[in-house]
């Protein structure tokens, strides 16, 4: 339930509502926005874990009115499998939002986002170019097509985004200057289990063995943090290539160290003060991500 001081707005949400199309979501949040609500905005493509509901609790927190676009965006899956695959639970989506307290969950179909194939292209280089942009062609511009209509169809005041996908958020923080989007855009924390896995919607999809495995991914991050306070940083990555390359049933896809700010690899610690290890790992045929700040 919502509670608001605007008696006029109390009368219109009382309990969290499943929205289908752009049309019906707009005049809600019309109504929100002229008695000067703040319009909180959580893209997801459900799924949905501890790490979104962190993200919802703080969207929560901070606006009026949180909405939680729920929506698997087909133009971002450059392979056609992992979006056969990718999970969708609608209902248990929505019952987790319920408790967090979103206000509105907007779950539209294919058609309703894409009444035409998108011909718009995004472009941020070297941003979009490195890896993520590198291993996955197309991918950020799914991202920012989906993103941008998002914007437009809410018309947030603020957007959040997990940091766990560091290049994504790098990208969309890039798209709302070039598109001079007057929104802010929120990076949050990485949520982790206790053991230290990055929570991710494909963790459910490793089996149990395979969920041992990946713990190496978290553990090796995490000890190179230490071993990089005695150590250059081509060794720490050295460290971490081959921790991942000895772990029996994990696959490196890449290892970068980056400048935090423009995702370019560095080679000293010395080059940047902002500097993170991005990861990508295959356990099984689950491509896992997360990375670590050495610099921040
Ligand atoms: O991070 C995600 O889940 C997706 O890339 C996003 C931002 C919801 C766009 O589909």
């Amino acid at each position: 339930m919502h509670r608001f001081s605007d008696t006029r707005f109390e009368k219109t949400i009382k309990e969290m509502e499943l929205v289908n199309t752009i049309k019906e979501l707009k005049a809600k949040l019309a109504e929100a926005r002229k008695i000067g609500k703040k319009i909180g905005l959580v893209p997801t493509m459900g799924a949905l874990h501890n790490g979104h509901a962190s993200l919802v609790k703080r969207a929560v927190s901070e606006n009026d009115v949180t909405v939680v676009s729920v929506f698997v965006n087909p133009t971002q899956f450059n392979d056609k499998n992992d979006l056969a695959k990718y999970p969708r639970t609608l209902e248990a989506d929505c019952a987790l939002l319920e408790e967090v307290g979103a206000t509105y969950v907007f779950a539209p179909s294919v058609e309703e986002m894409y009444p035409e194939p998108d011909s718009r292209e995004f472009s941020y280089a070297p941003l979009d170019t490195v890896m993520e942009g590198a291993f996955r062609p197309g991918h950020f511009n799914g991202v920012c097509q989906i993103v941008s209509k998002l914007f437009y169809a809410v018309e947030p005041d603020r957007a959040y985004f997990g940091e766990k996908d560091f290049q994504q958020l790098a990208i969309i923080r890039e798209m709302v200057k070039d598109l001079n989007l007057n929104l802010e855009i929120c990076g949050c924390p990485i949520v982790r289990e206790e053991d230290g896995l990055a929570l991710s919607s494909r963790n459910t999809r490793l089996s149990a063995a395979e969920r041992v495995t990946a713990l190496n991914i978290s553990k090796t991050l995490f000890a190179s943090l230490e071993y990089a306070k005695e150590h250059s940083l081509c060794e720490t990555k050295q460290f971490v290539e081959n921790s991942i390359d000895a772990t029996e049933g994990l696959r490196l896809e890449y290892f970068q160290i980056v400048d935090g700010n423009n995702l370019q690899e560095v080679a000293e610690w010395e080059s940047s003060d902002y500097i993170v290890g991005c990861i990508t790992v295959f356990c099984g045929d689950v491509r896992l991500i997360d990375n670590i700040k050495y610099k921040a």
